[in-house]
């Protein structure tokens, strides 16, 4: 991430969509922020200055409507979803900075003042317009947008609206945003994306609807030069992700903000790589350093609905498999950019065989091993055999591998590395054959250097995974006896973590096997 010539070294910002509160929490959801608490994890491992964001988006029509389906008002429907949003994060471990509401006062007030400002240097103007309005996607279609005259995404007839309206100037900016992105080539990833981008660029970028009369919508931020308006809602939930590092005050908000890395799906895309760039032009800021865009997840091949009944709950998972098992399986089982499919058997298969069975056997071997020949104390390593550097190495190589795959985006095959060096570690135990060597009293110092070796490789287990599993890799550590510490990189080096005679806990199982 933060590995170009634009980003301050040591320092990122991480964000999620704000996600509509006329949905609760679900697998796409829970897939985007916990990509994104695994990058802020990772990077605050390596002593990183980190701000990750998420919150809600709580205005405009589709909100509205929700909540007089309801029968609630607005605000009290809008504080009630966000409330569920927030608890199941806080549920789920995930370790965001702030949670953000576009209701918020603070956010309420930098849109005012972004508006206020791109108004005064004459980007916005009054004027009517007449288009096809998806409520579904809050935003209005040009005829050849839509597919047999519905919406791409939702296949519903939008509504044609005509009414008078404010204007953003964003077709003013085409050529510049044009530019930018081609002179920048990892702004908008996976390329995949970047190339759909260029493409809608090439194409006349008219400029963006950024009203709504008050006869029409109130739920919104009212405009403030014209008391009759209300803020579009894109236009309003996009400055989110300013009004939070603003807040943090003018050091950490130059420090932090050119180094922003949104995440988002698909779905958003235009949005965020069109919208938003040049309302930050005009507002007269630099743009943010990586739009990174993620596939859709499909539930057993199908799209998630909740007519359909197939939507996976983020704590339902948990409350059967753990965190960590739901995290491993979206990270594990998905290429970033590329849709993936989630299937409950696949999660299972999964924990057995590379949670359970592999990392919880190692783990479960050796701490029983080191219990049974020495009382749970580290041995001194002796010397260095071809076959103890050939493990060390196995996990010197994971550890690049890991940066690599984190830097290009690429978290399944971060654990696929991660995991090539596990397998080395079973195989290492099979060939140094420590339970045989141990019944030949005069092989017991080849015993403790071969289990101090494997001490070390549980270290690193911990030490590679936190970002994924936190909540294992912190119970590793536990019963490692490390320090607070202890997974914070860089670190000792192999070898030197456990001094002879340092104390390791006996094992308690860290993934149970699931039966089917
Ligand atoms: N409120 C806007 C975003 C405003 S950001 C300033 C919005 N909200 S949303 O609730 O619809 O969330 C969309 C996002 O949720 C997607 O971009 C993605 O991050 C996540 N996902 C929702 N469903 C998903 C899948 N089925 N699969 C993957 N991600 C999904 O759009």
């Amino acid at each position: 991430m933060p590995t170009d010539d634009t980003a301050a070294p040591g320092r990122v910002y991480i964000t999620t969509p704000l996600y509509y509160v006329n949905a609760e929490p679900h697998l796409g959801s829970a897939y985007t922020i916990i990509i994104c608490d695994m990058m802020a994890r990772y990077y605050r491992q390596r002593g990183y200055d980190t701000f990750f964001l998420t919150g809600t988006d709580e205005h405009g029509d589709k909100i509205a409507q929700a909540a007089e389906a309801a029968g609630e008002e607005p605000q009290q429907y809008a504080d009630r979803i966000s409330a569920a949003f927030r608890d199941t994060w806080e549920q789920s471990g995930l370790t965001y900075d702030r949670f953000i509401r576009t209701t918020d006062a603070d956010h309420v007030r930098t849109v005012r003042e972004v508006l206020t400002r791109v108004h005064a240097a004459g980007d916005i103007y009054f004027g009517s317009y007449g288009g096809h309005y998806c409520t579904g996607c809050e935003r209005f279609y040009t005829e050849k947008e839509l597919t047999g005259g519905t919406c791409p995404d939702h296949r519903t007839v939008p509504e044609w609206i005509e009414e008078e309206n404010y204007f953003f100037k964003m077709g003013k900016y085409q050529e510049r945003l044009l530019a930018e992105i081609e002179s920048r080539p990892d702004m908008i990833r996976p390329e995949r994306y970047r190339n759909e981008v260029l493409a809608m660029l090439r194409e006349p970028l008219e400029d963006l609807c950024i009203s709504r009369p008050k006869s029409r919508l109130t739920w919104g931020i009212e405009l403030p030069f014209d008391e009759n308006f209300v803020t579009y809602v894109w236009f309003d939930a996009l400055i989110n992700y300013v009004t939070a590092v603003k807040e943090l005050g003018e050091e950490r908000f130059e420090a932090l903000w050119p180094t922003a890395n949104h995440f988002i799906a698909k779905d958003i895309l235009k949005p965020h790589a069109i919208f938003w760039p040049t309302m930050l032009m005009a507002a007269g800021l630099p743009s943010y350093q990586h739009l990174n865009v993620h596939g859709y997840w499909t539930v057993d091949g199908a799209k998630m609905s909740k007519s359909l009944g197939n939507v996976v709950r983020p704590l339902d998972m948990r409350d059967r498999y753990g965190m960590d098992s739901f995290r491993y399986m979206l990270l594990r089982e998905s290429v970033f950019g590329l849709d993936a499919d989630f299937r409950e058997e696949a999660l299972i298969t999964r924990v057995n065989a590379d949670l359970a069975n592999n990392v919880g056997n190692l783990v479960s071997r050796t701490l029983s091993m080191q219990q049974k020949y020495f009382q749970g104390e580290v041995q001194p390593r002796l010397d260095t055999r071809p076959e103890d550097a050939a493990l060390e190495q196995a996990f010197a190589d994971a550890a690049r591998a890991v940066d690599v795959h984190i830097a290009g985006l690429m978290p399944s095959r971060a654990l696929e590395a991660i995991w090539r060096a596990a397998d080395h570690a079973n195989k290492y135990i099979v060939e140094t054959a420590p339970f045989t060597l141990a019944k030949d009293p005069a092989s017991r110092p080849r015993v403790g250097t071969i289990l101090h070796n494997l001490v070390e490789v549980l270290r690193a287990i911990a030490q590679l995974t936190l970002p994924f599993i936190p909540e294992s890799a912190d119970r590793i550590a536990a019963m490692l006896n490390l320090p607070d510490d202890g997974l914070r990189l860089p670190s000792a080096p192999w070898g030197d973590a456990f001094a002879a005679g340092h104390r390791v806990e006996k094992p308690t199982t860290l993934f149970p096997r699931i039966e089917t």
